[in-house]
């Protein structure tokens, strides 16, 4: 496997075929072109990379160590939705945690909290969005005693072990996606049509193909509502179906937070979901850079 820099620690395989670790780098340094190349390496060949230790992530180091892998995504949604202020600075940084723009707990009838609640399911980021998300890099800064895990899921090995019948049915077809969809799945209220608007669905193939391992991963996320090319009621079974071989726990790692952790995953080879926790006691500050696919990352 790569290796971090000269005097650097090496990448290590934790979790099946699919997670590695890089404790010590400091992602506040411009990367290599090595280091650079190692880490893309990385998440093609496997898919999701904790970097521990990186100490302590501010906003401006996140923002820049992400920018070296391609376009940032800008995003409002939640502030769209609950007509709140915000807390984080920039909108290069998507909020998942739990506190409002005074630093508070959400109230519980908090618009945010139901907008959250959504991230329990599995999926894969900004699906739901005509331009796909490549990679995610999420920084923990407070982390709640219990819960509050994230869950990963390998999309490719879940690939590679369909049925050969069951890869050449879903060879060629095509998911739509929707942020409302899956919102409403996760017990978010009725949304006016003007919001809606904002965000209309999108669609996009059910395997991936990825362009330098030429590897092949489902691509599913709890935002599909239907297969384009089927009878609505026998795509939505093959989804769930899908979906339901490919988080099966031989697939799945479970993420314990540190503070100061900043995992990167890839959103074309995995999906993830957020594991509950007290969320009206205990605060949980998580925030996400994403990154825009582009015809050359
Ligand atoms: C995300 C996400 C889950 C979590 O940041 O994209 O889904 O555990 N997070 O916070
Ligand atoms: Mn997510």
């Amino acid at each position: 496997m790569g290796r971090c820099m000269e005097a650097m620690p090496e990448f290590k395989l934790i979790s099946g075929e699919f997670v590695a670790i890089c404790d010590g780098l400091d992602i506040a340094q411009p990367l290599d072109d090595e280091m650079h190349r190692s880490i893309v390496e990385v998440l093609d060949h496997y898919g999701v990379c904790i970097f521990r230790n990186t100490n302590p992530v501010s906003e401006q180091d996140q923002l820049s160590f992400a920018r070296q892998f391609g376009p940032l995504m800008r995003q409002r949604m939640q502030q769209t939705v609950s007509a709140r202020g915000i807390r984080l600075t920039t909108d290069e940084l998507i909020d998942v945690g739990n506190l409002d723009e005074e630093g508070n707990i959400h109230a519980i009838d908090d618009p945010r909290r139901a907008f959250h609640k959504g991230n329990l399911l599995w999926h894969s980021d900004v699906t739901f969005d005509p331009v796909r998300a490549t990679y995610s890099l999420l920084a923990a800064h407070v982390v709640p005693p219990d819960g509050g895990e994230t869950e990963f899921a390998d999309m490719k090995s879940a690939y590679d072990d369909l049925a050969g019948g069951v890869k050449q049915r879903i060879d060629g077809l095509n998911a739509e996606h929707s942020i409302w969809y899956s919102r409403a799945l996760g017990g978010m209220g009725d949304i006016n049509a003007s919001i809606k608007k904002t965000r209309p669905p999108a669609q996009h193939p059910l395997v991936n193909i990825n362009p330098r391992t030429g590897r092949r991963a489902l691509y599913l996320a709890s935002h599909a509502s239907h297969i384009l090319e089927m009878d609505r009621a026998e795509g939505r079974r093959l989804l769930d179906q899908l979906t339901a071989h490919a988080t099966q726990r031989r697939y799945v790692y479970r993420h314990q937070w540190q503070p100061g952790d900043l995992v990167m995953w890839d959103n074309l080879q995995t999906m993830h979901r957020g594991v509950p926790f007290d969320d009206v006691l205990h605060p949980r500050d998580m925030r996400r850079a994403t990154i825009l696919e582009t015809p050359g990352n």
